[in-house]
C-alpha cells in the first residue's frame, strides 16, 4: 500500500462481529440492534454496558444488580493508590489509566478472577477512580475515597462527585450518561481492533485494555475531542472563529472533531450529544462556546461538506459539565472500556491469530556489507 489514500485499512472487512453495526446507509449507529438514540434517551449507560458484555438488555432485577456489582468495585488496593502518588501531577492523563490498567493486572491477575467478565465489570468500576484519586491527589493534596456514595451510584454520578466534591444535579448526571452510552462501541474503529490483535495472541485481558487505550489517546481517534475544545477555545465568538477556521482550512489543516472514515451522511452521535450541548449551555445561561461550535459546524459543512464527529460537541458539553480539558479524552476510555471489553470476549470466542500481510516496497536483496565498505 504505497499512498495514505490506499492506506489504512480503509472499506476493508477485517472480521465479523455481532456487537454493533456502523453507518450501515452512511449513518445510523446500532448496539446488539438497538438503535443508540433508543439506548442514549430511553437508556442509561449501565444498560448499555450489560448489553454490549453480556449479549442483552439487563431485566429490572439484572440491572439493579448490575449497578450494585459495579458500584461495590470502585475502591482501589493500597499499592496502587501508592503508585498513583508516586505518577508526576503533570504526567498526561492517558497516561495514568495506561498505567493503572497494567498496575491492577499485577495486583488482581485474570488468572486469579473468575472470568473475563469480572475483570470487564472491574476496569469499567475503577477507571474513575484511578483517574480522579490522582487528579485530586496532585491537586490539592487530598486522598480521596473513590468508594461509591450509595449502592447503585451510576458511573456517570461517580465520575462527577469525585471530580466537583459534590452529588452532581439530575441534569448533569444524565448528559454525562448519554455521552458515556455515546462512546461505549463502534465497531472495528482502531482502538478497538487494536485490542482485539492484542486478544488474539491469547494475552491476558488487562493487555487488550492497555492496547485500547494507548491507540486511542491520538489526535485522528479519541484524541479529537480534546483538540476539538483547544480549536473551540481560541476564539472569542462565532465570527472570530469563522475567520479561524477558514484560515486553517486555507492552510490545509484538519479541523479536529470534523470528518469520518466510516460515516458519509452524518454521525448520528453527534446530533445526540449537540442536544445535550444545547441544554446545558441553556441551563448554565452561557451560549458562547456553544455558539462557537455551531459556527464553525455550518462553516465546515459550507466549506467541506463534512459533518461534526462525535468529539466536536462532546467538548462544549464537557466543559459545561466542568471537566477539565484533559480529562476529556479519559473520559472516553471510561465507556469504551465496555466496547473493548465486549469485542476481547468476543474475539476470544472464536479466536484466530490476527496477522495480515504487507506488500513489501524495500531494497532488492543485498549482497553482506563489511563494515568497512559501509557509507
Ligand atoms: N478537517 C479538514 N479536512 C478534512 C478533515 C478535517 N477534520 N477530515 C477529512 N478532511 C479532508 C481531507 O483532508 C481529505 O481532503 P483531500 O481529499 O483534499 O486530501 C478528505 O477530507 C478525505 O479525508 P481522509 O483523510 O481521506 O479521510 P480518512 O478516512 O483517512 O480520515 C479521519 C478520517 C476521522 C481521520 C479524518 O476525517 C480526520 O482526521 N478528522 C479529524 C480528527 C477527528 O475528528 N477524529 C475523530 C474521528 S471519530
Amino acid at each position: 500500500m504505497a499512498a495514505n489514500k490506499t492506506g489504512g485499512l480503509a472499506d476493508v472487512v477485517a472480521g465479523r462481529t455481532s456487537i454493533s453495526t456502523v453507518g450501515k446507509e452512511g449513518h445510523g449507529l446500532h448496539y446488539r440492534g438497538y438503535s443508540v438514540e433508543d439506548l442514549a434517551e430511553r437508556g442509561s449507560f449501565e444498560e448499555t454496558a450489560f448489553l454490549l458484555l453480556y449479549g442483552k438488555l439487563p431485566n429490572q432485577t439484572e440491572l439493579q444488580m448490575y449497578r450494585r456489582r459495579l458500584a461495590s468495585k470502585r475502591e482501589l488496593p493500597e499499592p496502587l493508590l501508592a503508585i498513583l502518588e508516586r505518577l508526576p501531577g503533570t504526567a498526561h492523563p492517558m497516561d495514568v489509566l495506561r498505567t493503572g490498567c497494567s498496575a491492577l493486572a499485577a495486583f488482581e491477575p485474570e488468572e486469579q478472577r473468575r472470568g473475563p467478565h469480572e475483570v470487564a465489570d472491574r476496569l469499567l468500576a475503577a477507571f474513575g477512580s484511578m483517574l480522579l484519586y490522582w487528579q485530586q491527589y496532585h491537586r490539592s493534596g487530598r486522598r480521596i475515597d473513590t468508594a461509591s456514595a450509595t449502592p447503585e451510584e451510576s458511573v456517570a454520578a461517580h465520575f462527577l462527585r469525585l471530580l466537583h466534591g459534590q452529588a452532581p444535579s439530575e441534569l448533569h448526571e444524565k448528559a454525562m450518561d448519554v455521552s458515556l452510552t455515546l462512546y461505549a462501541e463502534h465497531e472495528f474503529n482502531a482502538s478497538t481492533f487494536a485490542a482485539r490483535v492484542t486478544a488474539s495472541t491469547l494475552s491476558d485481558f488487562y493487555s487488550s485494555i492497555a492496547t485500547g487505550i494507548g491507540t486511542l489517546r491520538g489526535p485522528l481517534h479519541g484524541g479529537a475531542n480534546e483538540a476539538a475544545m483547544e480549536l473551540i477555545d481560541a476564539y472569542d465568538s462565532p465570527e472570530e472563529a469563522e475567520q479561524g477556521v477558514l484560515s486553517l482550512l486555507s492552510r490545509k489543516q484538519l479541523i479536529m472533531g470534523f470528518g469520518h472514515r466510516v460515516y458519509t451522511v452524518s454521525d448520528p452521535r453527534s446530533d445526540i450529544v449537540k442536544r445535550w450541548s444545547r441544554r446545558l449551555a441553556e441551563a448554565a445561561g452561557t451560549l458562547r462556546i456553544y455558539n462557537i461550535s455551531e459556527r464553525i459546524e455550518q462553516l465546515m459543512r459550507r466549506e467541506k461538506r463534512l459533518f461534526p464527529n462525535l468529539d466536536f460537541y462532546s467538548a462544549s458539553a464537557y466543559r459545561l459539565l466542568g471537566i477539565p480539558t484533559p480529562l476529556f479524552t479519559p473520559v472516553f476510555v471510561l465507556s469504551r472500556t465496555s466496547g473493548w471489553a465486549a469485542h476481547v470476549i468476543e474475539q476470544r470466542g472464536n479466536n484466530r491469530l490476527i496477522r495480515p500481510r504487507a506488500d513489501y516496497d524495500g531494497p532488492e536483496p543485498q549482497p553482506w556489507l563489511l563494515l568497512e565498505e559501509r557509507s
